[in-house]
Order: C-alpha cells, then sequence, then structure tokens
C-alpha cells in the first residue's frame, strides 16, 4: 500500500469543550475530522497544564480513527507506556524536551505506538536528520507551544527543507498552530500532509449544534487541496 500524503485534518482537542471530550471527539469525527490530536501539557515544559494519561484512555473509546497524542512534557520517557496503554497512535514528542530523542523516540516505537517529533519554531529541520530511521511523523510547531488561538508564524522554509529530506520515506509532516483557511495553503504547498487546527475548527459549533465543525473542517480542507468535499 502506498504511504497516504494526502492532506488529513486534525482537529486539536485543546479548543473542545473539557467538560465533554468524549461527546466532542465523537462530534468533530462525524463532522470530517481525520485524526483527533490530544495536546498534552505539563505546566514545567510549556507554560501550561491541560490533562494526562488518564484523560487520553476515557476519550479513547469516543475515537474511531487516530488518536495523535503531542506531548509537551519533560521528561517524555516516564510516561511513554502510560500513554501507549492509554491507546495512543501515534505519540510525538519534542525535541527539546530531553538530551536523549533518540532513545525517546525508540521507546515510543518499543511500547508499539508510531513515533513523532516536534520541533518548536526555533528549532532547525537538521536537528531531526538524524533520526529520520526511527520516526514516523514530524510535527513543525508554527506557534510557540502552550497555548491555542496563538498567532500563525510561517515555517515553509523548515517544512520544504524536511519534505525535501524526507524524500519517499512513510512519514508524515505535520503543522500545529494558528492553521486556518488563510494559512492552510502556504504548509500544505511546503509539503505538509496533516493540518492541526483547534480554534479555527471549534469556532461557531458545540456538541449540540456541530455543522459548524464540519464547516470549518472543510474549508481549511478546500483551502489545502483546491478541492471541496
Ligand atoms: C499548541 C498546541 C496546538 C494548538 C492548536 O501548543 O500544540 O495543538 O492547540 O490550536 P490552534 O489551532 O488554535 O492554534
Ligand atoms: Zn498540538
Amino acid at each position: 500500500m502506498t504511504f497516504d500524503r494526502s492532506i488529513k485534518i486534525a482537529p486539536s482537542i485543546l479548543a473542545a469543550d473539557f467538560a465533554n471530550f468524549g461527546a466532542e471527539c465523537e462530534a468533530i469525527e462525524a463532522q470530517g475530522a481525520d485524526w483527533v490530536h490530544v495536546d498534552v501539557m505539563d505546566g514545567h515544559f510549556v507554560p501550561n497544564i491541560s490533562f494526562g494519561p488518564t484523560t487520553c484512555a476515557a476519550i479513547r473509546p469516543h475515537i474511531k480513527g487516530i488518536m495523535d497524542v503531542h506531548l509537551m512534557i519533560a521528561p517524555v520517557d516516564p510516561y511513554i507506556e502510560a500513554f501507549a496503554n492509554a491507546g495512543a497512535d501515534f505519540i510525538t514528542a519534542h525535541v527539546e524536551a530531553g538530551a536523549h530523542i533518540h532513545r525517546t523516540l525508540q521507546a515510543i516505537r518499543g511500547a508499539g505506538a508510531k513515533a513523532g517529533v516536534a520541533l518548536n519554531p526555533g528549532t532547525p529541520a537538521s536537528a531531526v536528520e538524524h533520526l529520520l530511521d526511527i520516526t514516523d511523523l514530524v510535527c513543525v510547531m508554527t506557534v510557540n507551544p502552550g497555548f491555542g488561538g496563538q498567532k500563525f508564524i510561517d515555517m515553509s522554509d523548515k517544512i520544504k527543507t524536511l519534505r525535501a529530506m524526507i524524500g519517499d520515506r512513510p512519514i508524515h509532516i505535520e503543522i500545529d498552530g494558528g492553521v486556518d483557511v488563510n494559512t492552510a495553503p502556504t504548509v500544505a504547498q511546503a509539503g505538509a500532509d496533516v493540518l492541526v487546527a483547534g480554534s479555527a475548527v471549534f469556532r461557531g459549533g458545540s456538541v449540540s449544534n456541530p455543522g459548524p465543525y464540519g464547516d470549518n473542517i472543510r474549508a481549511i480542507r478546500e483551502a489545502a487541496t483546491g478541492v471541496y468535499v
């Protein structure tokens, strides 16, 4: 089977109703989300706290497709097993989170999940060059991590460099932060295939009125691909 480099929209539940995660996950999938992006923050690696593996395990039964867990925590290694047991399909750790990211990626794969590596805006593409053989996804942050709703930082050059570096290896390029209908075309053209979007997906909708989620997802997909589905 050929590797799927088509555009995938991954709503971040950081912008969802925290009292209603299960129903929110079901709503965004019903409205066309490809993956569900789950942001874990520890108040140490980033200046905000979200939730941990217990919450991930609780929402897992409400997600039919891919659960994409983005760890903004340090250290990472002591918690990998817990997130894998919670049912994460992808576990992404930051290259800046510790001295031994290679070991971390090996441990993620060893725990049975796909291994992602994330780059803060200030970190160059070269930081992952020697990790690609043990990597399933590279996440390019287009905001400084910690909060939803921030202004997009253009990382097009970094995305293009990574796209060339990856070549035909089966590695996704994910973009996280400030993705909306205006910024999606830029990142898609640069070579990204997974677009995380929090505020731009959840804006205007709710569990009892999920239609706007679908409108927002279709609009972002159309902006990225030129095709409205
Ligand atoms: C930022 C998180 C993102 C963020 C995306 O720290 O990793 O996933 O919630 O939210 P928006 O799309 O609102 O920038
Ligand atoms: Zn994220």
